[in-house]
């Protein structure tokens, strides 16, 4: 009989029945989990489930902590990780001014190997546990980032950008390249263990017709079947004025810039599309009729100057959605920062985006924006025990706010607003300890 461990504490997570959030907070809580498959076995308040487990041997007690999801960030860039911070530009300058020019550097694959590791040391200290991130267009770069996040254990989506077009020779590949590339990635890496593979064409202006065709074959030629999930695909949409500008010019015979990869095959459940600031009306309406999701990413859209996401709008054509740290154009690895960028964008549209759904949209809204919402996300029995224990006393600030929190709501909107990196304590995989503080 495979062995349980039991973590005590305080536990937050939501479930969603029908269409709903149902926040579910135990003060004193118990948490079972599967030692040998890393399971979630049961989760309760501790009174309760005492009567059920024997937790005199391997019980974890967390003092003044709150056990919670780890993260899942739906729209980063490994490669970005140095970018993080570059002064003075709008979209389309900081690609060019520094983001292209530091992607070059991952043709070397010890490299891509260093960074890879540093993102991920930055990721776990600050709770995140899954990731969908572009890689560089060098194949390299994703066999860096999939054996690395393979070693630790960790549930990861990458994908190879595609790009054929408008950007420097060294990071341009050709679109039957990046076609078989994709192809020996996926072979290679998806569904292997907890990886799995994103087809990534970059974002219209830097592919071909005939590059967004290869990114929609790739898509057909790997869907989901008897029971293994199929690919997605991460790209950027309607983010920055001139880019919509340009991507009109490139593609006059597309209605619209979400016309674009509808026209090539390119939309659906699998498909996750980072900032969609700037919709039209038909876009909005084309993004819920395709069942697309969506990557809100407020850090980065304020760091860059983009715009301000319209959540409410997004929502109320029933669009499933998540927000994103997009690091480098995001300024914070925390997704504590990216759910205070998130609360007061919506501030400025006159919106208030409530505790419960902020934490919904970084943790199992996430996962349903990635097609994983049955295996991570909370803490449903049978999911996988990928969990962050807050030190709700981490900062004097954010421990007298919390002593003066009337529900667990108002210490939720505290971790949002005052909270980073320092409240990260301990970080769990498949209920395995891989951080302490
Ligand atoms: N659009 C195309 N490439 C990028 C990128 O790397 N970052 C962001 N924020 N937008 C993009
Ligand atoms: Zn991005």
């Amino acid at each position: 009989m495979s062995q349980n461990n039991f973590f005590r504490g305080s536990i937050y997570h939501c479930v969603e029945k029908n269409g709903n959030l149902n926040p579910i907070y135990f003060d004193d809580g118990l948490m079972v989990v599967d030692n040998e498959t890393g399971r979630i076995v049961d989760v309760g308040s501790f009174s309760d489930l005492t009567s059920t487990w024997d937790t005199s041997n391997n019980l974890i007690h967390f003092q003044d902590r709150l056990i919670m999801p780890g993260f899942v960030d739906t729209h980063v860039h490994y490669p970005q990780y140095k970018v993080i911070a570059s002064y003075g530009t709008n979209l389309l300058e900081w690609l060019n001014k520094y983001t292209y020019l530091e992607e070059q550097r991952f043709s070397d694959e010890d490299y891509a190997n260093q960074i890879a590791n540093l993102f991920l040391d930055e990721l776990i200290k600050n709770g995140t546990t899954t990731v969908m991130t572009f890689c560089a267009s060098f194949k390299q770069s994703v066999d860096a980032f999939f054996s690395a996040s393979e070693k630790r254990n960790l549930r990861m989506v990458a994908g190879k950008v595609m790009m054929d077009r408008n950007a420097p020779e060294g990071l341009c590949d050709n679109s039957d390249d990046s076609y078989l590339d994709s192809k020996e990635l996926i072979e290679k890496w998806h569904n292997k263990g907890r990886l799995s593979y994103a087809v990534t064409p970059r974002f219209a202006p830097t592919s071909s017709k005939s590059q967004l065709e290869q990114a929609s074959k790739l898509l057909k030629e790997y869907p989901d079947s008897d029971g293994k999930k199929g690919v997605l695909l991460q790209t950027h949409m309607n983010e920055n004025g001139e880019e919509i500008e340009w991507v009109k010019k490139l593609f006059p015979e597309s209605k619209n810039y979400f016309g674009v990869y509808d026209d090539h095959g390119i939309t659906g459940n699998n498909c996750v599309f980072g900032h969609c600031i700037h919709n039209t009306a038909e876009e909005y309406q084309r993004i819920a009729e395709t069942g697309s999701k969506v990557a809100l990413c407020p850090t980065s859209n304020l760091f860059l100057g983009s715009g301000l996401f319209e959540l409410e709008k997004l929502e109320s054509h029933g669009i499933d959605v998540s927000i994103a740290s997009d690091v480098g154009g995001g300024d914070s690895f925390s997704m504590f920062q990216v759910m205070n960028g998130a609360y007061k964008v919506c501030r400025m549209n006159d919106f208030n985006l409530d505790p419960v759904k902020a934490f919904y949209l970084t943790t199992l809204g996430a996962a349903k924006v990635l097609n994983m919402d049955d295996c991570i996300g909370n803490f449903e029995v049978e999911k996988e025990a990928d969990f962050i224990v807050v030190d709700l006393n981490a900062t004097e600030i954010i421990s007298q706010k919390n002593r003066i929190s009337s529900n667990i709501t108002d210490t939720l909107f505290n971790l949002m607003t005052l909270g980073d990196d320092r409240l990260i304590d301990e970080v769990y995989i498949m209920g395995q300890r891989t951080f302490k503080k």
